[in-house]
């Protein structure tokens, strides 16, 4: 990881990965302009990340973008990052609302998993019930695809008894926004603070919507759990298993020395690990 502290120069010792922003123009409640997508776009890179998934909001009848106009969206941040960000790898995704028929929406193609892969990122109203987020997660799970349950800290029926570390031990990986981890002491912050401690967070991203109090970046949160744990998990966090959710790896060994069931085989991780370097020399030609 030598190479990352002398490519881009932090506190950081590797690239960041962010797999949840609304950065992408005009196709959600988030940059609301071109312009608006290439601020946040540069802003994301000075901080840092070089792996960026774009997750619109999918929740009819509210949100649900013409999958052609954020299609054309997405190859005008393409051409942005190439003439202007080196080295910034862009995926598509969403953020789907999370429904029982969630499956069937990305089998007809009206949603998508990230980066086309089996990760799909859901959401659910903050004050669901933990029997509706639980039966709807299974069912995806039994339909093929891999959860990863975005901002795990906004749902209060999680705080109650091992009901987070619950739905991690299905599988379903628990995605945590990185301006609750940096910012002031909280009710959310604690919670997030207790699932690292108990492994059981399983990445962080920032959410992004604009240019001011929801804005792009991760550094701030890595420092913080730099600070309080370490660096190996923030690498985790932050990199390790974004990276994987993105190219549809395996999950890597949890810091702890415990490994995740079904994922926690030595061999699929010695893979990966393999994966993860070509995917790299691909991108950096070290
Ligand atoms: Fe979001």
């Amino acid at each position: 990881m030598e190479l990352f502290r002398r490519l881009f120069g932090k506190t950081a010792a590797v690239p960041f990965v962010n797999i949840h922003c609304h950065s992408l123009a005009a196709v959600d409640d988030g940059a609301a302009s071109e312009t608006v997508m290439e601020q946040m776009l540069r802003r994301a890179y000075e901080d840092g990340i070089r792996f960026l998934c774009f997750t619109p909001h999918f929740h009819p009848p509210y949100f649900q973008t013409d999958p052609a106009r954020i299609a054309c969206s997405f190859e005008k941040a393409q051409k942005f990052a190439e003439a202007e960000l080196p080295g910034l790898r862009l995926f598509l995704g969403n953020e789907i609302f999370c429904r029982q028929n969630t499956a069937e929406q990305l089998h007809a193609g009206r949603c998508r998993t990230l980066n086309g892969g089996s990760h799909v990122l859901v959401e659910f109203a903050p004050s669901e019930e933990f029997s509706t987020m639980q039966s709807d997660l299974l069912e995806l799970c039994n339909a093929g695809f891999r959860p990863v349950l975005a901002h795990v800290e906004r749902y209060r029926a999680l705080y109650h008894e091992e009901r987070a570390a619950q739905l991690h031990r299905s599988l379903i990986f628990l995605q945590g926004n990185c301006r609750v981890l940096a910012g002031p002491r909280c009710e959310e912050k604690a919670f997030l603070k207790k699932l690292i401690r108990s492994g059981t967070l399983d990445i962080v991203a920032d959410d992004c919507h604009n240019l001011g109090t929801e804005q792009p970046g991760l550094s701030a949160g890595y420092d913080a759990i730099c600070r309080q744990f370490e660096e190996d998990e923030a690498e985790r966090l932050f990199y390790r298993n974004p990276l994987m959710v993105l190219t549809d790896g395996v999950l890597p060994p949890q810091n702890t020395g415990r490994r995740i069931p079904i994922y926690g085989n030595r061999s699929r991780w010695e893979d990966y690990n393999h994966k993860e370097e070509e995917n790299i020399k691909k991108i950096y030609t070290i």
